[in-house]
């Protein structure tokens, strides 16, 4: 009995071990981004690796990928997390980084939406 619990404590201790081994080497490193050119859905532009750098650790580039900003926004979003989020001071990085973002993750549109698109009107009466 005392042997079956041992070995399955073993089994769940490696298993662990092997499971973090395998995930952290799926995060992108800067040399994976280099040779094999990927970026976890990130454009591909200059500044990106400063953007991997700097704005990958306390979450996903999804919610960056989710976000349309101006200059202005994504500025503005920068100074929230420094004042709220314990980010920290991007120094000379700042500006490369907002170039890449309010160039790649831009809003699509601005003003009012789109006109919808369909071939199917009906007739008021
Ligand atoms: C020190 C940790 C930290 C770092 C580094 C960081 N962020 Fe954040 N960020 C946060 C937290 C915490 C939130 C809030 C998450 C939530 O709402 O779940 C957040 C939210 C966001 C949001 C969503 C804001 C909203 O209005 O919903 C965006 C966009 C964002 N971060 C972009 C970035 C970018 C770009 C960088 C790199 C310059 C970056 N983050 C680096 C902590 C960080």
């Amino acid at each position: 009995m005392r042997n079956i619990v041992i070995f399955w404590s073993l089994q769940l201790f490696f298993g662990f071990f092997l499971v973090n081994c395998s995930s952290s080497r799926n995060n992108n490193t800067k040399e994976e981004l280099i040779t094999g050119n990927k970026t976890p859905g990130l454009i591909n532009d200059a500044g990106v690796l400063l953007v991997l750098q700097n704005c990958n650790s306390c979450h996903s580039t999804q919610l960056i990928t989710q976000n349309r900003l101006t200059k202005v926004g994504w500025k503005s979003t920068i100074r929230w997390m420094q004042s709220t989020q314990n980010l920290w001071d991007l120094g000379e990085d700042e500006a490369p980084i907002l170039t890449y973002l309010s160039k790649n993750y831009a809003p699509s549109a601005t003003g009012r939406r789109q006109n919808l698109v369909t071939d199917d009107w009906y007739t008021l009466e």
